[in-house]
C-alpha cells in the first residue's frame, strides 16, 4: 500500500483537481519509473537468454533487421553487464544476478587493454556495479589492473589521457574520455595511489580549458602537440561539422563534469557541469520532447534522427547535478530530467515486450557519418536510462 506522506496527499489532490479541470492526467513520476525499469527488465532478460550460449558475446545493436553482437573490446561491452547488475539492484532477482555476473565475466580481458581509453567505460559500468553490489573482490582485482592500464595512457606533457591509436592526429583526446576518469578516481581512493587521482583530475583540467567553446558547447576532438602539450587542431569525429554541437559529445560533457565534481568536491568542475546545462537546456533547437537531434547544427533539423542515447546519459547527469547543486537550479535541473525520461519511457522511444531485438530504447544514432546505427537501439541508451531511472527512484523513495 502507499504511504501516505505528505507529497503522496499534495500528488492525490494534484490529480483530482487536474481530473475535474477536464486536463489529462499525468502519470505520476513513480509510475514511470517502475514501467521503465520494468520493461528494461524484461527486454533485458530475453537479450540475456538470447545470448546465453553465444560465448563471449555482447549485445551491441541492430543491424539488417537482426540483433548485432560484439566482443569484449567494442568500447560498449560492459553497458549491458552493468545494465543487468541495475536491474538486479532493481528486482532483487537471483536470475538478474547469475546473468550480470555471467555477462560481466565476458570482459575479463579488457583488464590488459592498454590501446584505447574507452576501458573505463567497459570495465566501471561492468565490474564497477558489480563491486558496488557485491563487494567481490576478484571484481577489484579487475578494476585496478584496468586502471593501471588506463594510466599507461597519460602523457604529463600534454597533461590528457590519449584516446585512440588511429587517425592523422598527433594526440587525439576527445571529450567522451570524461567518462573514462571515474575508474581512476576510485581507484585513486581504493589503492591509496594517487597518481590515479592526479591523472583524473588533470585530465579533467586540460579538458576544462581546451574543449569548450565561449558558449560552453564541447568540440569533440582536441588534438595536442606532444612537444609543446598545446592544442594542434580542434575537430570532430562523429559530429556534423568541427564547430557543431554533436548531441552525445555534450551529454558526455555533462555527466563527466558532474561525476567528476562528485569525485573531486572541485567547484571548477561542478560549475562547468552547471553552464553545459544550461547550455543543453536553454538550447533553442532542442525538440519538445527534449530528446536532442543526433547534433544540434545539423541542417536538416527537424528532419534529423534523434538520439535517445544522448537523452539518457544527459537525464542521468543532470539527476546527479540536483543533487549536487545547492543552488535555486537543482530542481529545474530534476524536472528536465524527468521530462526526458517520461518522453524515454513513452511508445515513442520504449520497445514493446519482445520488439527491438531486446533493447530497451530505439532512436538512438552512434555514427551517423559513418552510416552506422542510425536510428537504432544501442546499449549504452538503455544502461543510462536505467542508471537515470534508478537514481531517480533513490530520490523519490528517499522523500
Ligand atoms: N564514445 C563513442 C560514442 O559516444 O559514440
Amino acid at each position: 500500500m502507499r504511504k501516505l506522506t505528505i507529497r503522496n496527499v499534495c500528488a492525490w489532490v494534484t490529480l483530482v483537481l487536474a481530473s475535474c479541470a477536464g486536463q489529462p492526467e499525468v502519470e505520476p513520476m513513480e509510475k514511470v519509473i517502475a514501467r521503465g525499469l520494468d520493461a528494461a527488465t524484461e527486454q533485458a532478460v530475453l537479450m540475456a537468454e538470447a545470448l546465453e550460449n553465444q560465448e563471449g558475446r555482447l549485445p551491441k545493436s541492430i543491424k539488417d533487421g537482426q540483433l548485432e553482437t560484439s566482443d569484449c573490446y567494442w568500447w560498449c561491452s560492459g553497458f549491458f553487464p552493468g545494465e543487468l547488475w541495475y536491474l538486479y539492484e532493481y528486482t532483487g532477482r537471483p536470475e538478474l544476478k547469475k546473468y550480470a555476473e555471467l555477462y560481466t565475466q565476458r570482459l575479463e580481458n579488457v583488464q590488459y587493454v592498454t590501446n584505447n581509453h574507452d576501458v573505463g567505460f567497459m570495465l566501471y559500468c561492468s565490474y564497477g556495479n558489480g563491486l558496488r553490489l557485491t563487494a567481490d573482490e576478484h571484481y577489484q582485482k579487475v578494476l585496478v589492473q584496468g586502471a593501471r592500464s588506463l594510466s599507461t595512457r597519460y602523457n604529463p606533457a600534454v597533461k590528457a589521457i590519449r584516446s585512440w591509436d588511429f587517425g592523422d592526429w598527433q594526440y587525439p583526446v576527445i571529450i567522451d574520455n570524461m567518462m573514462n576518469l571515474e575508474l581512476l578516481t576510485w581507484a585513486g581512493r581504493t589503492t591509496g595511489d594517487t597518481l590515479f587521482t592526479h591523472i583524473a583530475t588533470t585530465h579533467a583540467h586540460t579538458t576544462l580549458k581546451n574543449h569548450f567553446r565561449p558558449d560552453y558547447s564541447s568540440y569533440h576532438v582536441v588534438s595536442y602537440d606532444t612537444l609543446s602539450g598545446q592544442p594542434e587542431k580542434k575537430q570532430t569525429h562523429q559530429g556534423y561539422a568541427d564547430d557543431s554541437a554533436w548531441a552525445r559529445g555534450q551529454a558526455w560533457a555533462l555527466y563527466g563534469y558532474t561525476m567528476m565534481a562528485r569525485e573531486t568536491g572541485d567547484e571548477a568542475f561542478l560549475n562547468q557541469a552547471r553552464h553545459i546545462a544550461a547550455f543543453l537546456m536553454n538550447h533553442p533547437r532542442m525538440p519538445e520532447d527534449k530528446v536532442p537531434y543526433w547534433d544540434f547544427d545539423t541542417p536538416d533539423i527537424p528532419d534529423a534522427p534523434r538520439d535517445a542515447s544522448a537523452a539518457a546519459v544527459m537525464a542521468s547527469a543532470l539527476i546527479e547535478l540536483s543533487q549536487l547543486d545547492k543552488s535555486d537550479q537543482a530542481s529545474a535541473y530534476q524536472a528536465y530530467a524527468e521530462d526526458q525520461l517520461r518522453s524515454l519511457t513513452s511508445p515513442a522511444y520504449l520497445a514493446a515486450k519482445g520488439t527491438n531485438c531486446h533493447f530497451a530504447l530505439m532512436h538512438s544514432t552512434g555514427h551517423f557519418r559513418a552510416g552506422s546505427e542510425v536510428d537504432a537501439p544501442l546499449s549504452y541508451a538503455d544502461y543510462y536510462y536505467v542508471e537515470a531511472l534508478m537514481r531517480l527512484q533513490k530520490i523519490y523513495s528517499s522523500k
